[in-house]
């Protein structure tokens, strides 16, 4: 019987081309698969690249495909629907989005978010009940310590903390300690902290939870690895379960967007996108339509911002009116946090403290004669920013833990863009000038 394409003139439907993930055996990197993984412009009128699916809804090909589509997104079958159902739930955009992101960090699998916080707030939901007790590293990013202690804290959640920089035994005392006040449902990490740049030892935390949960289910360990991921640390490699990241920052990556992201183990991934189903924080088509376009210069722009990092970080460590310089890659040889560095981290990263000698008045003379850098709060565009955490992101930190956290009045926090590294010399050296 003639094929109905060929009674009608139409093209035959194709079917999608597998992706190809490995060549004679070679494994190809994310940086060449972000040009293409996960769409096949078949599906699309042969569109090179993806278009924007504005939809509120998807049409089932039959009944029973609605019903098993259903039952994927209700978790009756685990791993999600099968098929496009309602944008609440997936979309083309945030499904191509997904493949690629996982690919950065070796995921099992992947969701994206409305924002890094909403990212967070359902990792939260899905994990944590009434009585429950979180581990989590400090400091962190502050958003997300409201989050635990003042509205998780709401319905009965409680926390314990240990520094970023804690040793196993540290680690091992307080995670024992929490595990006596209640059930220990999610060990949550940030490393490096913000805005402190300590460095967490995932392996040690790993080794601790595992050491103290023979018997009993594992409580999952979740890490915000906004400031180095996913490119230059990739926690899963050392013992953490999912890694959680503000796409707002490095894979967005030209302050024009909001949205966040969580990579790990499936059977951990599938409880999330449950609750992200129901309380809806899925990232917008447009949002990940402007990710997948940011993902293709991601590995460039953050191999050029940490180069640009490293050279204006010589040029400020040697100046007389600087103090010091808190940067991942100034870290004292033979230190805990070098030790830490050297196992889990493949680049120092492209956001720094710089305290100047003095105090407010001459943080705020560099600020206000920046010429290239912006003087603006958030990090890792592709434009470099500065700003005075003590006056604007910390202000309302009481002084006490601000000064627990070396965060004083001459710290000023550079963000170091893809400009070209000498014009940011020179814009800081006469910035330096007029203090
Ligand atoms: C370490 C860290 N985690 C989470 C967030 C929150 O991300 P978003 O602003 O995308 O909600 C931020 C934002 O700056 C951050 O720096």
């Amino acid at each position: 019987m003639a094929d109905e394409s060929e009674l009608t003139g139409a093209a035959p439907r194709r079917r999608p081309k597998p992706d190809v993930l490995a060549i004679n055996n070679r494994r190809l990197k994310p940086a060449t698969l972000m040009m293409g993984h996960g769409f096949d412009p078949a599906l699309s009128e042969g569109s090179l690249k993806p278009p924007i699916f504005l939809t509120s809804t998807f049409v089932f090909e039959n009944a029973a495909a609605g019903k098993r589509h259903f039952e994927g997104v209700t978790g009756k079958r685990p791993g999600g629907s099968e098929g496009l159902v309602y944008s609440r739930f997936n979309g083309p955009n945030q499904e191509i989005l997904e493949d690629r992101l996982g690919l950065w960090e070796d995921a099992e699998d992947a969701l994206t978010f409305s924002s890094g916080m909403s990212a967070i707030a359902t990792l939260l939901l899905t994990f944590v009940q009434p009585g429950d007790v979180i581990v989590h590293s400090g400091p962190l990013y502050a958003a997300t310590e409201t989050l635990i202690g003042r509205i998780l804290g709401r319905f009965g959640v409680s926390w314990l903390d240990f520094p970023a920089g804690a040793t196993r035994a540290e680690i091992e005392g307080v995670i024992a300690r929490a595990k006596s006040q209640g059930r220990v449902s999610l060990i949550y990490l940030e490393s490096p902290a913000n805005p402190t740049n300590a460095l967490v030892d995932v392996e040690a935390v790993a080794a601790a939870r595992d050491a103290l949960f023979v018997e009993e289910e594992r409580p999952p360990i979740a890490i915000d690895n906004t400031f180095l991921g996913p490119l230059w640390s990739k926690p899963l490699d050392h013992g953490a379960d999912l890694s959680v990241d503000s796409l707002t920052k490095h894979a967005g990556g030209h302050s024009d967007l909001v949205a966040g992201g969580v990579v790990g183990a499936r059977a951990l991934i599938n409880p999330i996108r449950m609750m992200r189903n129901t309380i809806g924080t899925i990232t917008d088509p447009n949002s990940a339509w402007m990710l997948l376009r940011s993902l293709e210069t991601l590995e460039l722009r953050m191999s050029r911002a940490g180069e640009n990092a490293a050279t204006v970080c010589a040029f400020f460590r040697d100046h007389p009116k600087v103090e010091s310089v808190g940067y991942l890659g100034f870290l004292e040889e033979g230190s805990r946090q070098a030790d830490i560095y050297r196992r889990h981290c493949t680049g120092a990263g492209s956001t720094f403290s710089l305290y100047l000698k003095g105090g407010e008045r001459e943080a705020f003379a560099f600020l206000d004669a920046l010429k290239i850098a912006k003087l603006a709060v958030s990090l890792v565009g592709t434009e470099t920013l500065a700003s005075a955490p003590a006056a604007m992101t910390h202000l309302s930190v009481p002084d006490a833990r601000k000064a627990a956290l070396g965060i004083s009045d001459n710290l000023v926090r550079i963000s170091v863009g893809v400009e070209d590294a000498d014009d940011l010399i020179a814009d800081f050296d006469q910035a330096l000038a007029t203090v």
